[in-house]
């Protein structure tokens, strides 16, 4: 993106992410949902959220439904506009993870470049986790009635339908949403978490 703003000088503030983060007593890292609609993004972040603050840890859910109701609430589903939606949150999560929260993030983010261009800029703090669905049971469980309407020619551009999902080649975990359940999937993240 062309930074349109001149003139500016970054302003440098006393207290640094390690103040907050020995505050805290926790690490600020973003973990990053990656998957179709439908394979169990938002239910497994959500479930993880939960044990997370079970154990007393600060984090905070980015959800794709819930951010596009505000914030970007001007931006559709044409590839210009995902890659806006994911260029705003990947800002919003570096402020997040600078504050010192566990901070979870459930969008597609269908482009293998934006979601590389995370892990560029936070490096080890990053961690994509691919929620591995095969369509057909994504369609199957249709928790919101979408691939319904894409079948009736209600939806146009539906990732994975008339819309590209490029799988991670390089993911940090991949979760088959159809082979484990979620208890089995949040044990799985909170190991890796507690090594980070
Ligand atoms: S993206 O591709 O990362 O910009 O999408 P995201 O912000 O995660 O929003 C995905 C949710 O929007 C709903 N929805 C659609 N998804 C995909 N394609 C089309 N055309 C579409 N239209 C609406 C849907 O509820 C998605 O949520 P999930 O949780 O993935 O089902």
């Amino acid at each position: 993106m062309d930074n349109k703003s001149t003139n500016i000088v970054w302003h440098k503030t006393n207290i640094t992410k390690q103040d907050r983060e020995k505050l805290l007593g926790q690490k600020g890292v973003l973990l990053w949902f990656t998957g179709l609609s439908g394979s169990g993004k938002s239910t497994i972040a959500t479930a993880l959220e939960q044990k997370l603050w079970e154990l007393g840890k600060l984090t905070y859910l980015l959800d794709g439904d819930n951010v596009r109701h505000g914030l970007n609430g001007d931006l559709g589903f044409s590839e210009e506009d995902r890659k806006e939606n994911i260029r705003r949150i990947k800002e919003v999560a570096k402020l997040f993870v600078d504050a010192g929260v566990i901070t979870i993030a459930s969008f597609i983010a269908p482009f293998r470049e934006d979601r590389d261009s995370i892990r560029r800029e936070l490096g080890d703090r990053f961690v994509e986790v691919f929620v591995n669905c095969p369509i057909e049971v994504c369609a199957s469980r249709d928790p919101k009635g979408l691939y319904e309407k894409v079948k009736n020619g209600e939806i146009r551009n539906f990732t994975g339908v008339d819309s590209p999902y490029e799988v991670p080649l390089d993911c940090e975990v991949e979760i088959k949403s159809d082979e484990v359940s979620v208890e089995e999937a949040v044990d799985s993240l909170l190991r890796i978490i507690s090594n980070l």
